[in-house]
């Protein structure tokens, strides 16, 4: 046997191997958020609490939303420009509920006030969902929003001011800001009582979904849950919000065993105009429970295809195959940049198997076009909702499975830069 020098083996690496390197090294490997058990109720906890201290944070990244565009070309662009955030999330459980917390930079605090009316401010936010079904790691539910067969559960809340309605209507126009009140001293009490009684609570609510336009509020009470959204400035670092939710961990729409779950995470910079689809969004998340044996099969899912994958041969086969209906990255040369989704931060938040399944089966999980009426030349779908949808995108089902895994590679890497 020949000893080799940390020299010639560095030269061995990086003269054959390079992108089988790139995948061997861990570059595909998806973070895992540990839920901590806890001996107290948490079903009331917000940012503040301090069982937070029990859990261990996990760093994970939201990507700018460029597969979405507003009908509104100042907030597309500054999105476009957007790099992706770090967002650091722990997780607690205490046996009959789950509850997340999320901090993330935000140099930048808006909070929506009567003037949203006119769509000249927009809240920041968060949201946090849950895939209603995940015990196939192959068919978990489209990232944003859910899609037909495969529903979401999103629970979302938004910084809204609490505005004093003098008769409940919601009339903003009419509405007294506590800072221009008529009250002094003593009434100063009765006006906080007033207004605690009477503000529009903050903005937080619970939706179902299965894809874009079909987003339901649960009013109904049939799921408890609890949020928090807190901002908290620094002189000595980045200033940024922390948010919490609550959830049971079994209810009518989602049912979390010890088994791993995916979990997807988003954050809205109102200041960058963001609001509705434009945000920032992880790919789903793998949330496990603290000493729990269980099988990772959502783990091998997400990671394991792509250690054979040639990236740069990925590239190649992109531009033949699929840049002439998509941008993505430096590449520009779709016939109309309405023609198809971006993909400039698809690796980001997509899996590995949704890439996969895009490529082969593009009917399944169908993104709405960009302001549909807009660009009516350029439908992204035929039929509906209730006829069923096929895709404008090609089934490649001559690719070989090579050529599928090296182009899913290569999609891997698009993304924005982290901010
Ligand atoms: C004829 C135009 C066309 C070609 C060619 C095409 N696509 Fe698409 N693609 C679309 C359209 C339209 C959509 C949006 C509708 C949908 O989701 O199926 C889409 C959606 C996608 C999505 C989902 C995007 C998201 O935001 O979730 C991915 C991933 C994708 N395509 C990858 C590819 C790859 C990889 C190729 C080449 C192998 C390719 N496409 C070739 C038109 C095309």
């Amino acid at each position: 046997m020949i000893a080799l020098s940390n020299k010639s083996i560095k030269k061995l690496i990086g003269s054959s191997v390079a992108a089988t390197a790139l995948c061997a090294s861990g570059a595909f490997a998806s973070p895992v958020i540990t839920a901590y058990k806890v001996d107290a109720d948490i079903k009331h906890i917000g940012v503040e609490s301090s069982h937070w201290r029990k859990a261990k944070e996990t760093e994970i990244i939201a990507y700018p939303q460029t597969t979405i565009h507003l009908n509104d070309k100042k907030a597309n662009t500054l999105n476009d420009g957007n790099k992706a955030k770090k967002v650091k999330v722990k997780a607690l459980t205490d046996g009959q509920n789950i509850a997340f917390k999320l901090e993330w930079a935000d140099k930048t605090q808006s909070i929506q006030s009567g003037n949203a009316i006119k769509n000249t401010e927009f809240p920041d936010g968060f949201a946090v969902q849950f895939a209603a079904k995940y015990d196939d790691p192959l068919k978990l539910p489209y990232i944003g929003m859910g899609s037909v067969d495969r529903p979401v559960m999103v629970y979302l809340q938004k910084a809204v001011a609490k505005l004093f309605e003098p008769n409940g209507n919601g009339e903003i126009d009419k509405q007294v800001n506590r800072a221009n009140s008529p009250y002094f001293q003593k009434d100063l009490e009765k006006f906080d009582i007033d207004v605690a009684h009477l503000a529009r609570r903050s903005y937080q609510k619970a939706f179902v979904a299965e894809g874009f336009g079909s987003m339901t509020e649960i009013k109904d009470k049939s799921s408890e849950f609890l949020m928090d959204m807190k901002y908290k400035k620094s002189a000595f670092s980045t200033s940024g919000w922390e948010g919490s939710v609550v959830r049971p961990l079994n209810d009518e729409y989602v049912k979390i065993y010890n088994d791993p779950i995916p979990v997807a995470f988003a954050v809205w910079d109102g200041d960058k105009m963001n609001r509705d689809g434009l945000k920032h969004l992880s790919t789903w998340i793998i949330v496990e429970f603290d000493g729990v044996a269980s099988n990772d099969k959502l783990k091998k899912e997400f990671d394991k295809p792509l250690n054979n994958a040639n990236v740069k041969t990925g590239e190649e086969l992109m531009k033949t195959h699929c840049a002439s209906c998509h941008n993505y990255g430096k590449v520009n040369e779709a016939a109309s940049a309405y023609m198809a989704p971006n993909l400039s931060n698809i690796g980001g938040y997509s899996t590995t198997p949704y890439l996969i399944e895009s490529i082969r089966e593009p009917h399944n999980a169908i993104v709405p076009g960009y302001n549909a009426n807009a660009h009516s030349n350029f439908a992204w779908h035929y039929g509906d909702r209730a006829s069923g949808m096929t895709s404008a995108m090609p089934a490649f089902d001559y690719l070989t499975e090579q050529e599928v895994l090296d182009i899913v590679g290569y999609l891997k890497t698009l993304k924005a830069e982290v901010e």
